[in-house]
């Protein structure tokens, strides 16, 4: 005890990395339970900044063991890159464990991501390329290469033979591109596994018992609700369970065992990729917000679509991953804004609904109903107790609060690592 999962409440990049790292040196171990490279944490720790994928942002506290649990798909090339680029900047990356269960990202996933896009034309998800679809895909027609299957040469070099077997037949007559050579991919797989190696662990096992040794295990979630293959704007999605139902089938950790959910949310709300975004602004706010909050893809790069703050979208996270608590973030980037609007509802075909429509054309065609509320000018950042906070910034906070259906226990203020308002602790 205890168990607590942090998850994203909207579509994603709500600063979950600054979360993991402000309960950083509270916890014992920290969990990446979807997801793969595709994600992207900037976590600014005094003047050092640091951007991770596929490492757990909990890596970057000295003391923490972090834990790559089944759920997450590895690209192993890149797992060693982000593991040797943190540790010539003086990050201790030796207690990092990897479940043998977890699968593998191969040159041939990466690949597939990036032809289907672009097969996919105008209808495409706006993925990042990372092979993440491609990979998920394999592991549920069940072709897919786990960890453990590294330390079988024989079984590795079967498996990938048998997955390249009808993908190069799609590769070569669909998307009129060159076979990948099941040698090739084999070879660079075999290159990592001595190193790989004495990572390799049952961690559901590890964690278990590390849960009934009294430690602290906070799971942390990678991408968002809005973004969930089940829960979210489907096909709009990335390709796993980023709710927080994720953290028990991802890392083999039994639901009961959690004690609290966390959800991160932006004070306003961003989206990368295409799909639905009822609040997106195509005007002036929407680039004050992108430029101020500095809203640019930290794997990608690319320019984040951006909107008011969502509550029915709120409401519906708060729901759907059971939430105790939600982190408010980038409250500083809406300093200066004389009226901030909030969405309440919406207008679907002239019919006010409370609730995150079930169909996505209904969502598709939502028109939020906005409440306005009043903007404060003062500079936040070195705000550290709520009541410091302008009247008008506190007013929003409670205001989302009393409309997100769960208590707002802290909010950033800017993005260093003690820039954060906290009202009531996180982990009791
Ligand atoms: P994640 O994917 O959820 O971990 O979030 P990202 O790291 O992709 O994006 C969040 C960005 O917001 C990062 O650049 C953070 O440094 C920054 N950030 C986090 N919290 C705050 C905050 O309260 N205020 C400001 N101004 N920036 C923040
Ligand atoms: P973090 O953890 C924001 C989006 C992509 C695309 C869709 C599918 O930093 O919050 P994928 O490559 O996963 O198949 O792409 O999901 N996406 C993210 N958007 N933050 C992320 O991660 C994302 N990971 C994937 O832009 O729309
Ligand atoms: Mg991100």
């Amino acid at each position: 005890m205890p168990a607590i999962v942090l998850i994203g409440a909207q579509w994603g990049d709500e600063g979950k990395g600054k979360a993991t790292d402000l309960l950083g040196s509270r916890v014992d171990y920290v969990v990446k339970f979807n997801g793969g490279n595709n994600a992207g944490h900037t976590v600014v720790v005094g003047d050092k900044k640091y951007a991770l994928h596929l490492l757990p942002s909990g890596i970057l506290t000295p003391g923490v063991t972090p834990v790559i649990a089944n759920g997450v798909v590895v690209d192993v090339e890149v797992l060693f890159h982000e593991l040797e680029a943190l540790g010539s900047r003086g990050v201790d990356v030796s207690r990092l464990l990897v479940s043998a269960n977890a699968h593998v990202i191969t040159a041939y996933h990466r690949t597939i991501d990036k032809v289907t896009e672009r097969f996919l034309g105008k209808r495409q998800i706006g993925t990042t390329g990372r092979g993440i679809g491609p990979a998920y895909a394999d592991k549920i027609n069940r072709v897919g290469i786990r960890i453990q299957d590294l330390f079988d040469e024989g079984i590795l070099r079967q498996k990938v033979e048998g997955a390249l077997d009808l993908k190069n037949h799609i590769l070569v007559k669909v998307y009129n591109r060159r076979a990948i050579e099941a040698e090739q991919v084999v070879d660079d797989l075999l290159s990592y596994t001595e190193r790989l190696r004495p990572m390799v662990a049952d961690t559901s096992l590890v964690l278990d018992r590390a849960l009934r040794d009294g430690k602290t295990v906070l799971f942390e979630g990678g991408q968002a609700t809005m973004l969930d293959v089940d829960h979210g704007t489907y096909p709009f999605v990335t390709s796993s369970n980023a709710t927080s139902g994720g953290a028990a089938t991802g890392s083999g950790v039994a639901p009961n065992r959690i004690d609290r959910v966390i959800a991160v949310v932006k004070a306003y709300t961003t989206r990368v990729g295409a799909g639905p975004f009822p609040t997106e602004l195509f005007d002036e706010s929407g680039e004050y917000l992108r430029s101020k909050g500095f809203e640019f893809g930290t794997t990608t790069g690319r320019p984040r679509r951006t909107g008011w703050y969502d509550a029915p979208i709120a409401r519906y996270t708060a729901r759907i991953n059971g939430v105790t608590d939600f982190v408010l973030t980038k409250l500083d980037v809406l300093t200066g804004l004389p009226t901030i609007p909030v969405c309440v509802a919406y207008e679907v075909d002239g019919v006010r609904v409370d609730e995150v429509p079930v169909s996505q054309s209904d969502f598709h065609h939502a028109v939020p109903v906005y409440e306005e509320f009043e903007g404060w000018t003062e500079d936040i950042t070195g705000v550290r107790t709520f009541d410091e906070l302008p009247a008008a910034a506190q007013r929003y906070v409670l205001a989302l609060e009393e409309m997100s259906g769960s208590r707002i226990s802290a909010i950033g203020v800017g993005p260093g690592r003690d820039a954060i308002v906290t009202r009531h602790d996180l982990l009791e």
